[in-house]
This record gives C-alpha cells, sequence and structure tokens, in this order.
C-alpha cells in the first residue's frame, strides 16, 4: 500500500500520531534518550524550577486577568476585589505576588550555578545569551506586573524608573513623555503596562525560554566538573558518563519540586507579603500622585542595581551603569580565559572573587533596600566597584592563575 514502517515501532493511536507528527522522536531526543551527565548536583534543581515558577506565574496570570481591571480608577479597588471577593482570590494573588519572588530567587542561584561551573563558556555562549535575554524581559515584565496593583508604591516606583530615560541627552524628556502617554504616570501608562505584562512580554519570555533550551539540547549539558561528556562515547555513541534524563533525572527533579513547593507554599499561606519585601507595605495603600510615600524603593530583585544606581551622583551616569551592570553579562563567555571550565579545577583567585562577587550583590541588594546615608552611598561605590572589577579584571586572573588538571571523567 506504500505505507512505510514506523520506525519507532509504535502502533494504535500513538502509532497514528507518530505517522503525522514526530511525538515519540521529540520524547526520545529530548527526555528518554537525552543523555545528562550523571554528576548533577543541587544547583541544577533551578532550570526546572525556573520552568515551574514560570507555568505557575502564566497560570496564575490568567485568573487574576480575569477579575482585574487595567485602569487607574478601578485598578486598586479591583485588587481587593480578587482578595476578598473572588473564590480562592486571595490565594490567586499571593501565588502570583510571590512566584515573583520566587522566580528571581531561583534564577539567580540558577545564573549562579552557570556563573561557577563556566556554563556560559564554548560551546554554551548563546545559552547564556538566551538566558541573559530572559533576565532582562524578566525584569521588564515584573516592572510593569508591580505597577498593576497601582497602589503607591506601584504608582511611585513607575514614576522614578520612567523618569531615569528622563535622563538621556536631547530625546530625554520627549521619550518619558511618550513612555507614559502623559506627563505623569496615568490611566494611559497602566494601560500600556498592562498590555505589556499580559501579552507582549509573557510571549517574548516563553519564546526566549524555547530558544534557551533549544540551544542547550544542542550541545548538552555542562556539569559540576566542567568536561565534556560527548568525548567519551560507549559503542551506541551514549556518553559513558551520562544517564538519561528520564527517569534519572525526572525523578531528581520531582524531589525539587516537591522540596521548593514545600518552601513557597509556606510562604504563600503564612507570610505572603515577607514582611514588606515581597509585597511592600505601601501597596497597600491607592496611588496617590499628590503625596510622595516617604522613602521609594524598588522590590529586593532589583535593588542591587538601584544601589548602582544611587551611588553614581550624575543621574545620567547612574543610569548608564545600571544599565552597564546587567549588559556586562552579555559579554562574560569572552572575559573568561581560562583553560578549564569550572571553579573546582580554578585558581583561589577565581574562588576568591566569585564568593566576593555574592557577598557583594547581596550587601547591594540590602543597600539598595535602606535609605540613602552618607556611609551607605560610600559603601554602595565600593559595591559598584567590586562589581565591575569582578568582570573587568577576569580576562587577568583566569589567565594568570594556576588551575588544577581536569579529571578525564566526571567525578560523582
Ligand atoms: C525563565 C527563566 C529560565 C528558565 C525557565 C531556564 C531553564 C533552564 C533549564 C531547564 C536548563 C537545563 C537544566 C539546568 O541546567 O538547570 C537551563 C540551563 C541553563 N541556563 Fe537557564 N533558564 C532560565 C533563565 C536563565 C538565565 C537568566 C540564565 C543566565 C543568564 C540562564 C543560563 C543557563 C545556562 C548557562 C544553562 C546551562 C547550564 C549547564 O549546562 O551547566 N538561564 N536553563
Amino acid at each position: 500500500m506504500g505505507i512505510q514502517a514506523n520506525p519507532h515501532g509504535t502502533t494504535g493511536f500513538l502509532g497514528w500520531i507518530d505517522d503525522r507528527f514526530p511525538l515519540t522522536k521529540i520524547w526520545k531526543d529530548h527526555v528518554a534518550e537525552y543523555y545528562a551527565p550523571k554528576n548533577f548536583n543541587f544547583w541544577y534543581y533551578f532550570g526546572s524550577l525556573a520552568m515551574l515558577v514560570l507555568v505557575n506565574q502564566l497560570l496564575t496570570g490568567i485568573f487574576l486577568a480575569m477579575h482585574y481591571k487595567p485602569s487607574a480608577a478601578e485598578a486598586f479597588s479591583s485588587v481587593e476585589y480578587i482578595m476578598r471577593d473572588v473564590p480562592f482570590g486571595d490565594l490567586l494573588r499571593y501565588l502570583h505576588s510571590t512566584g515573583a519572588s520566587a522566580f528571581f530567587i531561583v534564577v539567580y542561584l540558577h545564573m549562579y550555578r552557570g556563573l561557577i561551573y563556566g556554563s556560559y563558556r564554548k560551546p554554551r555562549e548563546l545559552i547564556w545569551i538566551f538566558g541573559c535575554l530572559i533576565y532582562l524581559v524578566l525584569m521588564a515584565e515584573a516592572f510593569a506586573g508591580y505597577v498593576l496593583p497601582w497602589g503607591q508604591m506601584s504608582y511611585w516606583g513607575a514614576q522614578v524608573i520612567i523618569s531615569l530615560f528622563g535622563a538621556i541627552p536631547v530625546i530625554g524628556p520627549d521619550l518619558v513623555i511618550w513612555i507614559q502617554g502623559d506627563y505623569v504616570p496615568s490611566d494611559a501608562t497602566l494601560n500600556r503596562l498592562f498590555s505589556l505584562h499580559v501579552v507582549a512580554l509573557p510571549f517574548v519570555l516563553v519564546g526566549l525560554v524555547v530558544a534557551h533550551l533549544m540551544a542547550l539540547h544542542e550541545v548538552g549539558s555542562n556539569n559540576p566538573d566542567g568536561i565534556d561528556i560527548k568525548e567519551n562515547k560507549d559503542e551506541n555513541g551514549v556518553p559513558r558518563d551520562g544517564i538519561a534524563f528520564h527517569p534519572y533525572y525526572t525523578v531528581k527533579d520531582l524531589f525539587g519540586v516537591s522540596i521548593f513547593l514545600t518552601l513557597f507554599l509556606g510562604v504563600v499561606f503564612f507570610l505572603p507579603d515577607a514582611g514588606g519585601y515581597f509585597l511592600e507595605k505601601p501597596n497597600f495603600e491607592e496611588a496617590n500622585p499628590a503625596v510622595t510615600p516617604e522613602h521609594i524603593a524598588p522590590v529586593w530583585y532589583f535593588t542591587p542595581f538601584y544601589a548602582m544606581l544611587r551611588a553614581v551622583p550624575d543621574k545620567l551616569g547612574g543610569v548608564i551603569v545600571m544599565f552597564a551592570a546587567v549588559l556586562i553579562l552579555f559579554v562574560l563567555p569572552w572575559l573568561d580565559r581560562s583553560k578549564v571550565r569550572s571553579i573546582r579545577y580554578k585558581g583561589w583567585i577565581s574562588k576568591v572573587a566569585m564568593i566576593t562577587f555574592a557577598i557583594n550583590f547581596v550587601v547591594l541588594a540590602w543597600l539598595g533596600l535602606e535609605p540613602p546615608s552618607d556611609a551607605k552611598t560610600l559603601a554602595a561605590r565600593v559595591g559598584t566597584v567590586i562589581y565591575f572589577l569582578f568582570f573587568l579584571l577576569m580576562p587577568i586572573y583566569t589567565k594568570m592563575e594556576s588551575t588544577k588538571p581536569v579529571p578525564a571523567r566526571v567525578t560523582s
């Protein structure tokens, strides 16, 4: 009859599908016969957790959008309505607002893993660059979302952040009016941020995550030893140090999911505002353009960059430093000149640099939350210099330090 045999040997309904759509092929290529290094550790939980949190945000967001009203007159009260009258509305909102902070916790740990194991190095530069783009879009998405409840911090946060564009020479002031659609944050601003938050940015985010994973599956995962497992394959072409993603890593990731959900739901149920860190207190008051809150600070995940912005006396200089702090991540693959990928085999300078960088980032985050004082501004300046030196000196210290020999096979 001219009908070719199904190469996967599937029959029945699945066979019918496989004759028309590469379902079994996708499952085998990306899950059942995708061989990942066998030495993944704690740090490898956060990629799958990032996907889980993304799905949580998309699902809870869809239901929130069913009850939310994107207008300056109704936004705040529609959020109150969700909290009080919509069945499980308070749970939906807290899953979403706590989810935003969880997203950044998970993504920061995921990025730090990339940093310590050199996962950004050749041939994984594009995985890293897609990751950096995800991070940028995620920040825009979180900013837009934070404005939507139209509380005091939503309003004044939007005012502070959008006015930063005013520092750009020549076009700045007009640009601010164009972004806001008005002379001050207003109904028009809220409407466009709503559109970006629920339609445009989630699409871009999901597209980037797909590209991130396609790039990952093209070259294969790195691992804590930074060894190329594809260089040592058995007679069937399977890496000797690889194990099938399913069932081994699906089970491991499910364990990670269960721990994560326990912690995450603990916060959602018992401390959803995290004492003012996840939902800031002034945001429980409706936006009032006539009353500026005493102290305006963004949510914790932006505060390292906010501290750097405030550390520079000149507004334009601050804006440049803040954006440079994010953009420098993109060129990381070309700054690291070490002979080895993983921190395990790098020299002591890299180890000290990596730990200092992490502590410095947390200190900057704290400084960004605090009202400025002379001492804190000085500390933020030192922190900003340390942040940039970590990257700018990397080509030097990674090249000059002596490294340890990398074993031929992965260690467990
Ligand atoms: C929505 C956000 C993100 C999602 C859903 C996501 C998802 C994933 C997944 C599932 C993996 C494979 C599992 C793993 O290695 O943990 C992965 C690997 C990776 N991701 Fe992400 N990611 C996100 C954001 C980022 C960001 C912001 C960066 C860096 C700027 C990044 C850099 C990397 C790198 C370098 C790898 C390869 C790691 C290795 O093989 O050692 N990702 N990502």
